[in-house]
């Protein structure tokens, strides 16, 4: 049997395969208890922190909606207006909030602070986001593709195309690693995971049969894949100045018409974890596009409107994925 309680939730890599997919299993019966009205509460009473470094709206909406669904309460702790990080230590911050709250969510940077936070707690730290890891995401996406496939996970083709070297691109490799399925990253060598996490990975999918392929090229990357996927080329916590060489090193991996096709898949889908820069209607997309004379980033507006986009199916799992992980862990 599985037993995740009081574990904290800070990378996919401290999990065995069977409690990823006991989690995935626990957030489809989630879903469907929410649906048919029968959800029952397993957080009744548990008091929440939301540590949030960066901006959220999935993430933070995802926790704050399961919280209450499970009868749980919240506090938002946003990049202002807390001691964190300003006057007071991390690890003095997880000794006191351990006193008080039975679960914490951090979003913010370095993965080493989600880790300390988790070591000083005392109770289960859940990771919302850092620079190298976003494990709740990686849930979700799963969970999406398991709904959209009428195949297992593990025989699951699917490539990520972009700044692999980011949350994003590690997470999925591990999760891919993890769960035994076919992962592709396409992105040029800058943008490409480092060669420790590969290692590790390679070393994850000799034993679960998953296959690992890291390459700059396109066409070879996407051919028979059930899944593209990309992100931002810059994330959060990137200084502004990088945007200009990224575009020049990612334009040719974005996803598009082409990239599509190229996969010789009439059902191909497309998924994104969002936010997305596909067209000009933001206030920083906008000043992008301007400055570097486009009309979408890393997915044109086609592909992410089209019928094979199921971003916001992936959105809403959030929900359910992340109600999955603080019931596990707190329930
Ligand atoms: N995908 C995701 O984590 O979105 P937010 O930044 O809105 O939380
Ligand atoms: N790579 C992106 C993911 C956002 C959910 C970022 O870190 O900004």
């Amino acid at each position: 049997t599985i037993h995740l309680k009081n574990r904290n939730f800070l990378k996919l890599l401290d999990f065995q395969p069977k409690e990823i997919l006991y989690l995935l299993e626990l957030s489809q019966s989630l879903k469907e208890a929410k649906y048919a009205g029968t959800e029952q509460q397993f957080l009744k009473g548990k008091n929440i922190a939301l540590i949030f470094e960066k901006a959220s709206t999935r993430t933070r909406g995802a926790f704050e909606v399961a919280a209450y669904d499970q009868g749980a309460h919240v506090t938002y702790l946003g990049p202002s207006g807390s001691q964190i990080g300003h006057k007071e230590t991390i690890k003095d911050t997880a000794r006191v909030l351990g006193r008080m709250y039975d679960g914490i969510e951090y979003r913010g940077f370095g993965q080493d602070i989600v880790e300390e936070l988790g070591q000083f707690a005392g109770v289960p730290v859940w990771n919302g986001l850092t620079d190298e890891f976003h494990p709740t995401q990686i849930l979700a996406d799963f969970l999406t593709m398991k709904e959209h496939s009428n195949k297992p996970l593990s025989q699951i083709k699917f490539c990520y195309l972009g700044d692999a070297r980011n949350n994003m691109g590690n997470s999925l490799m591990v999760g891919a690693a993890k769960l035994g399925m076919d992962f592709r990253a396409a992105a040029p060598g800058q943008c490409q995971p480092s060669s420790d996490l590969q290692q590790q990975c390679h070393t994850i999918a000799s034993k679960t049969g998953a296959t690992i392929r890291i390459t700059d090229n396109v066409e070879e990357a996407v051919k028979d894949c059930d899944y593209l996927y990309t992100d931002v080329w810059v994330s959060m916590g990137e200084p502004a100045e990088v945007w200009g060489e990224r575009i020049n090193l990612l334009k040719p991996y974005q996803v598009n018409k082409k990239t599509m096709e190229l996969t010789g898949n009439p059902d191909i889908k497309f998924l994104h974890c969002l936010p997305a820069f596909h067209n000009r209607s933001t206030k920083i997309g906008e000043e992008i596009f301007q400055k570097f004379g486009l009309g979408a980033l890393e997915v044109t507006e086609e592909v992410f409107e089209g019928p094979a986009s199921i971003v916001f199916d992936q959105a809403e799992n959030r929900l359910h994925t992340i109600k999955a992980v603080m019931v596990a862990t707190l329930g």
